[in-house]
């Protein structure tokens, strides 16, 4: 019997052959009697069959599981009547039902000149988003006012409990951190608009409370529309960043650009008791099929899952195995011998995969 039981679910476009890429690469690291791996369906594909996004089964096994491994949800043409997305539905049943409060989101620029950025080198740019993932904005899922087609209101919600567990978190991790390149300071930057609203406001007023018990952990506050100039021109000088559901959203799909795209951005959506691991891409239906997604965000994400796992139950093998994947990633790409597409190269997905797997 393997010691951990990952629930996967696999889920729409390319999210089979990135989540298996990952499995793959994962029994690699770690032998096979250490995970075992049970998929579970889910996502926009299955509802259209089943009428449900997110089955209970799924749920359950899910909610039992030591951590998920998901590939991808989401088909644009399958939406709920009120033009909103079915497949993403899964994402944030999950997220809401698990508490999963923390979306840990690291951009990170690999040796191989990935960046769009001029003259940025590989560990230059070494950040972590934190997304709160539970409230801000998305807490109106499901619940805008819809008027007449004539309104239409989202409702932004902030509370203490959860602003202060994102902002414990981040000065956490910080704390684990080596701080920022530019000058190796240990620093959390508040994200928000506090100049303009008061649930902002709010949002600073309590991580600037959190920040009190983290005197070694230098404090830094920035504006969501300048953060977007400060993370072109000077992205070496975060470490971690914290910031509102809707805010991390946007900003970590910037972050991912600057170090070569959605396709090298791996996320862990962590609460007190579960945590989901998937690609910070979508499902890009597009390329569905043709063996030519890249699957190195959710082999990351893999081994940002050994790390939580091992944080878990002090479990140094798998710590080990985390680390081997991460370096193996980075020698796949320094090597420059199986790129993906989307980072310049020719390599299909199963090439990607079988160079990491090589470089284990
Ligand atoms: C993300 C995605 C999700 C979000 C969607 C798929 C629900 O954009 O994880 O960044 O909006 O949070
Ligand atoms: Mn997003």
């Amino acid at each position: 019997m393997a010691k951990y039981q990952i629930a996967t679910i696999e889920g729409d476009g390319i999210g089979p052959e990135v989540c298996r890429a990952a499995v793959k690469v994962l029994q690699e690291a770690c032998g096979l009697d250490m995970l075992a791996f049970n998929d579970f369906p889910g996502g926009a594909a299955h509802y259209v069959k089943s009428g449900a996004v997110l089955p209970e089964d799924t749920f359950n096994a899910c909610k039992q599981s030591h951590a998920i491994l998901h590939g991808a949800a989401g088909l644009p043409e399958v939406t709920y009547p009120d033009g909103t997305e079915v497949g993403n539905d899964l994402h944030l049943q999950l997220r809401f039902k698990l508490d999963l409060y923390a979306n840990v989101r690291p951009i990170r620029l690999y040796q191989g000149d990935f960046s769009p950025l001029k003259n940025r080198t590989a560990g230059e740019i070494d950040y972590i988003i934190i997304r709160e993932n539970t409230e801000g904005l998305y807490a109106s899922r499901g619940a805008g006012v819809l008027l007449r087609g004539e309104v239409a209101t989202d409702t932004l919600v902030m509370t203490r409990k959860g602003v202060e567990r994102v902002a414990k978190f981040a000065f956490e991790l910080s704390r684990k951190r080596h701080g920022a390149p530019a000058d190796g300071k240990r620093r959390v930057t508040v994200c928000d608009k506090a100049n303009i609203l008061r649930s902002y406001a709010f949002f600073r007023a309590v991580c600037t409370d959190v920040a009190q018990g983290y005197p070694d952990i230098e404090l830094d506050y920035a504006y969501a529309d300048a953060i977007t100039v400060h993370l072109i021109k000077r992205p070496d000088f975060y470490d971690v960043i914290v910031a509102e559901n809707m805010f991390g959203d946007v900003i970590s799909d910037l972050g991912a650009a600057t170090v070569g795209g959605m396709g090298i951005a791996p996320s862990g959506e962590l609460g007190d008791h579960n945590g989901l691991f998937q690609g910070a891409h979508g499902s890009a239906p597009d390329i569905t099929g043709l063996n030519v997604a890249s699957p190195l965000a959710t082999i990351l994400s893999g081994a940002l899952m050994l790390r939580w796992l091992a944080d878990r139950h002090a479990d140094q093998a798998l710590l080990d195995a985390a680390q081997r994947i991460e370096t193996s990633v980075e020698k796949t790409l320094a090597q420059g011998r199986a790129i993906p597409r989307d980072l310049g190269g020719m390599a299909s997905c199963t090439e990607v995969t079988a160079e990491i797997c090589r470089n284990l």
